[in-house]
């Protein structure tokens, strides 16, 4: 697949752009501050609904502006679709898909599907376990939208179980009994794994894929350095058979019970703190060197090698099921060694089509040097 077009109003440092790309390699280059990343985060946005910078929409929007829009052409195995988003400050979101309207935003995703290479990456790996779930689910949506909907699903049950929590650990403190609430959690608790169960068998199965690819792809970034893994750590894990993240297919029912018992176990503490403490939400994807936990023992040279091998690797898984996404490399070059940077590039290349940024041209592979685009004084020429 490759992005066509890419027109952007009012988004970021952006009144307006618009550029024609092509497949292939396509470099952006400009001083610090021009707006380069700021376009591949928008390309970003159209395949992910989200930054790869900032939790929140708000930031998005051009300073004094209700709203931004983001419109994107991409080609896949020769047929053409249109995506069309306006994101609007403190209020729903609208899409478009070949200019008809479509019911949520979330209908366009898999339309684009992007894996981009940053410096915030390395949080990745330095970061707290959310950074860590949100890049698990974030590349389980690229591979199969449906989950973009089991996700919203299961958020909303959380937050509405955990209000009951606390409502119903008022009451109980109170000396209420809350009786009746008490039977509503138990419908929740039923929601709660139900969902939960389908993005944690998800997880587990993407865990067992990915693994392989993130072994291979951190051995080729840094073939000094010790064997890395990675292991979906849950925390039902001792209730499920141990092949499930790693080679074998997880079941959903076995997955509801575990869910269903654990927190039947957890309830007085659950009600005692108001927040629901089992599920995919307090998870966590463990990255191992060696026997160690990469957070907090390894150098910031394999911390960095490490990133780089998660989104190599879900370029390769995706690649794999036959989505070849686009690659977007926000940056990175001037980051990496030589060893790092050949790899990358040669990766890279073989891309149906690669986005690059950076400041200054020297930093890009020669490999990479195709079509080149100026970002100066808020506009793109392509040179
Ligand atoms: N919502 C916004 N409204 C207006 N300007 C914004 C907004 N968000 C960011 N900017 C501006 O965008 C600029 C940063 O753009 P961007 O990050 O794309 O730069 P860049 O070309 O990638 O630079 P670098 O080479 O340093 O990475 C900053 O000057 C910032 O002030
Ligand atoms: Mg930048």
């Amino acid at each position: 697949m490759y992005v066509r077009h890419l027109q952007v109003t009012d988004f970021r440092s952006w009144e307006y752009a618009d550029l024609e790309l092509e497949p292939g390699p396509a470099v952006l280059v400009g001083q610090n501050g021009q707006g380069k990343t700021n376009l591949v985060e928008a390309l970003g946005y159209a395949a992910t609904l989200g930054s790869h910078r900032v939790a929140t929409d708000a930031p998005l929007i051009r300073h004094g502006c209700a709203r931004a829009i983001v419109r994107t052409a991409v080609v896949n195995e020769g047929r053409e679709l249109t995506i069309e988003l306006e994101i609007t400050a403190g209020k729903a979101n609208r899409a478009r898909v070949n200019r008809g309207p479509v019911p949520r935003t979330r209908d366009v995703l898999g339309i684009l599907r992007t894996v981009l290479f940053a410096p915030e990456d390395l949080a990745l790996v330095r970061g707290d376990p959310g950074e860590r779930r949100r890049f698990l689910d974030e590349l389980l949506v690229l591979r199969t939208p449906r989950y973009a909907g089991v996700r919203a699903d299961y958020d909303r049950v959380l937050r509405q179980r955990n209000a009951l929590l606390k409502s119903s650990g008022h009451a109980r403190r109170a000396g209420s009994g809350g009786g009746d609430a008490l039977g509503t959690l138990d419908v929740w608790d039923g929601h709660l794994a139900r969902y939960g169960a389908e993005l944690l068998a998800a997880r587990l199965d993407l865990v067992a894929d990915l693994g392989p690819h993130l072994t291979a792809a951190y051995a080729g970034v840094a073939p000094e350095s010790r064997p890395a893994t990675i292991r979906y750590r849950s925390g039902i894990a001792e209730s499920f058979p141990a092949e499930y993240g790693t080679t074998g297919r997880a079941d959903m029912e076995v997955l509801t019970d575990a869910l269903l018992a654990a927190m039947a176990a957890h309830r007085d503490q659950e009600l005692d703190r108001g927040v629901s403490l089992v599920g995919p939400h307090r998870d966590e994807l463990e990255l191992t060197l060696d026997a160690f936990p990469a957070k907090g023992y390894a150098s910031h040279g394999e911390s960095w090698s490490f990133a780089l091998a998660l989104r190599l690797a879900s370029y390769e898984l995706l690649r794999d099921d036959g989505n070849e996404p686009v690659l977007v490399l926000d940056d990175v070059f001037a980051e990496l060694d030589r060893r790092r940077r050949e790899r990358l590039a040669e990766v890279s290349v073989a891309a149906e089509q690669v986005l690059v940024t950076a400041a200054v041209p020297e930093d890009v592979p020669s490999e990479l040097a195709g079509a080149r685009y100026l970002v100066s004084d808020g506009e793109v020429h392509r040179e």
